[in-house]
């Protein structure tokens, strides 16, 4: 049964804490928030992996996460920018679901202005010369750095890129002795907000 958001005293206080929780990101760096599963879907083909959340705005939707330009996620998502982020918090028993749509920016002001805040061992992921999931021939990126022709120093900012994933809806389970409480809360385009609550 679909309810009216804004008069569910339950569905705000449950926002509030989720909200509450993937904001701990920002602090925490043990918040069990912090990383996610990315789905995406390459024509028939779902393909996962795991990302480090990076910034969540509850207000605008988004949820965010840094990458490689040159990466093959990046690839799909632009071949198909839905995708489904995935997060499970064994300390508070709680798994979301978000269903989204991805938008990858790089070389614009949203891309230098994250890009500024990384810290130095972060860029050090976007120099290396050889794009993402490309077979090198060295067992670690130290051995690969000691070859230094393969590094370009200057090239992290050219490879790196923000995704945004705007979320519209939010499939939240949390499981409790008592009995598991499951609700999916959805945004239409206007931003308006409902809550089903779902069998467990
Ligand atoms: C704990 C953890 C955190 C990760 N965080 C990121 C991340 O924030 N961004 C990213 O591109 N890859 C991250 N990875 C690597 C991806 O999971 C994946 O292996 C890699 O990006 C290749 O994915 P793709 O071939 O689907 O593009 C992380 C891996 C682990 C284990």
């Amino acid at each position: 049964m679909s309810t009216n958001i804004l008069d569910n005293e339950k569905h705000h206080k449950n926002l509030m804490l989720i909200d509450t929780h993937l904001k701990s990101i920002n602090d925490n760096n043990k918040s069990s928030f912090k990383k996610c599963a990315l789905a995406t879907q390459y024509g028939l083909i779902p393909e996962v992996r795991t990302v480090i959340l990076r910034k969540w705005v509850l207000k605008r939707q988004t949820l965010m996460f840094h990458t490689d330009l040159r990466s093959p996620k990046v690839k799909q998502l632009k071949h198909n920018p839905n995708c489904s982020l995935l997060f499970y918090s064994q300390t508070e028993q709680i798994q979301l679901r978000f269903r989204c749509r991805a938008h990858i920016h790089s070389h614009n002001r949203l891309a230098q202005y994250i890009y500024n805040e990384t810290t130095q061992h972060q860029r050090e992921l976007y120099e290396w010369d050889q794009a993402p999931s490309t077979p090198h021939p060295y067992s670690s990126l130290n051995e690969a750095k000691r070859h230094s022709q393969k590094i370009n120093l200057k090239s992290a900012y050219d490879h790196f890129c923000v995704c945004v994933c705007n979320f519209t809806e939010l499939d939240c389970l949390s499981l409790k002795k008592e009995g598991h409480v499951r609700f999916l809360y959805k945004w239409d385009k206007h931003g308006t907000l409902s809550a089903t609550t779902l069998v467990a």
